[in-house]
């Protein structure tokens, strides 16, 4: 009974399980998913396996270790939970370890009882051990005493690993370039969360709550497969949108003011994350046009400067080139381009970075700038950022939040838009995989009054 979506595909995990013992070289791999965390007494928050671990096996119950042995003879070995018809019978199917093995591709299965005996010994004697340490506590604790036990063993010749590496380190390189089996399932979770943004606008009126349109957003997700929102849905109305982190999203929705909603879904684990931001009465005022065009000019350059030929940091660049001029124009900084950009006064304004990798999770992992020096291809490049190549996922996302201030004409006040999107970069450029969500003015007003 392999899950419901219907194109899991086993080799594809066998493959990354494969291309990462290579990357090991030699040594044993320890990589647990989550615990399940309690909410309150006997109730827990909705389960959500560990990305690494999900990365590597596809497998979603919890209470699951794989271990990556890797040297002469390479193989995969997943602990899981044994079946329980008592248990199964409460909270629902579980494989055990026999089906597991058979359906998700690895090499062995053992139940999760077992894992203490076969770590230890399969442990002894590895030159190398790749555990990601500092992530769970009582996990550390784990991996300490199977370490202990062996170095309580030296004297009858059992060799401990001296050498500790993060075995997330390398599954970090692998998740910054996504199969197109993963383009692929983002790209449907991208679409499924451009159709809520492009709802809410249909739904929105003055005088409804910000939780309404979160509800809207829900139902939207779940009704297309997404098994959860990906993050917290921020929907932010008139001021609240000046607030970068809101998720309060109780407030009554004003006629005449904006409302940011930053939400996107999850899809067999992969995130969307989309920003749009509209007139909540259907129609842009005029200082509400010139912000929010000037937010799309500055994403608009942004986007093009997705691809292959720029580094990491170029999108920011240009978003910031192009909202910088703006607020000059618009007298929300004074003084030229450089002095703005020197003196930092467009913080008021603008005070978050363009993007971050999307994937598993909604920052995704992946090093933004080489700790290898030599792998530097540009000019100009001091900060080291690395360059964007086909199959990388990122977001572009500038905003404008404008809050009460001395230094700011009135009707200027409490404007806060963003507009994000969801970018692939490809071979020849860049694919928007959002695209479908509306956002030029006449689309966005067009869809409003329709
Ligand atoms: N929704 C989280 C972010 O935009 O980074
Ligand atoms: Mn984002
Ligand atoms: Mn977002």
């Amino acid at each position: 009974m392999i899950d419901s979506f219907a194109s899991f595909n086993t080799s594809e995990f066998q493959q990354r399980r494969i291309k990462l013992t290579q990357a090991m070289g030699e040594g044993l791999a320890i990589i647990p998913t989550s615990p399940e965390t309690v909410r309150n007494r006997d109730s827990h928050y909705p389960y959500r396996f560990d990305s690494y671990f999900y990365y590597l096996t596809g497998f979603k119950e919890p209470e699951s270790v794989v271990l990556l042995v890797a040297g002469k003879q390479n193989k995969s070995i997943l602990f899981c939970r044994d079946k329980d018809l008592e248990r199964e019978i409460w909270d629902g199917f579980r494989y055990g370890a026999d089906a597991a093995r058979d359906a998700f591709g690895f090499d062995e299965a053992y139940s999760i009882n077992e894992l203490d005996a076969t770590v230890l010994k399969l442990l002894a004697n590895q030159p190398k051990l790749y555990f990601s340490l500092g992530e769970n506590a009582s996990w550390d604790a784990r991996v300490t005493s199977w370490l202990n036990t062996l170095r309580n063993q030296v004297r009858n010749g059992v060799g401990v690993p001296d050498d500790i590496s993060d075995v997330c380190k390398l599954i970090d390189e692998m998740r910054l370039y996504k199969s197109l089996y993963e383009q692929n399932i983002m790209r449907k979770s991208a679409n499924i969360a451009a159709a809520a943004h492009n709802r809410a606008m249909k739904f929105t009126r003055p005088g409804m709550m910000e939780y309404e349109m979160e509800a809207e957003f829900l139902h939207e997700f779940y009704r297309n497969g997404a098994q959860s929102p990906a993050y917290t849905s921020i929907v932010a109305g008139g001021a609240n949108a000046c607030t970068l982190h809101y998720n309060a999203n109780n407030a009554k929705l004003n006629d005449g003011d904006l409302l940011l909603i930053d939400a996107g879904c999850e899809l067999e684990g992969y995130a969307s994350d989309i920003t749009r931001t509209f007139p909540i009465n259907g129609k842009f005022s005029a200082v509400q046009k010139d912000v929010y065009e000037l937010v799309l000019n500055a994403q608009a350059a942004a986007i093009a400067k997705v691809n292959s030929e720029n580094h990491w940091n170029a999108p920011h660049e240009a978003a910031l080139d192009v909202l910088i001029q703006g607020f000059i124009d618009l007298k929300l900084c004074k003084g030229s381009k450089e002095a703005v950009f020197d003196s930092g006064t467009y913080s008021q304004f603008y005070m978050h970075r363009t993007g971050h990798w999307l994937g598993l999770d909604v920052h995704d992992a992946g090093e933004y700038q080489y700790s290898n020096q030599s792998r530097n291809t540009q000019k100009n490049n001091s900060q080291n950022w690395r360059m964007l190549e086909p199959g990388m996922t990122l977001t572009v996302e500038p905003g404008c939040y404008i809050r009460p201030a001395e230094n700011v004409p009135e009707h200027f006040w409490n404007i806060g838009i963003r507009i994000e999107d969801d970018v692939l970069v490809t071979q020849d450029g860049s694919e928007v995989m959002t695209e479908k969500a509306v956002k030029t003015v006449t689309d966005i007003e067009a869809l409003m009054q329709s």
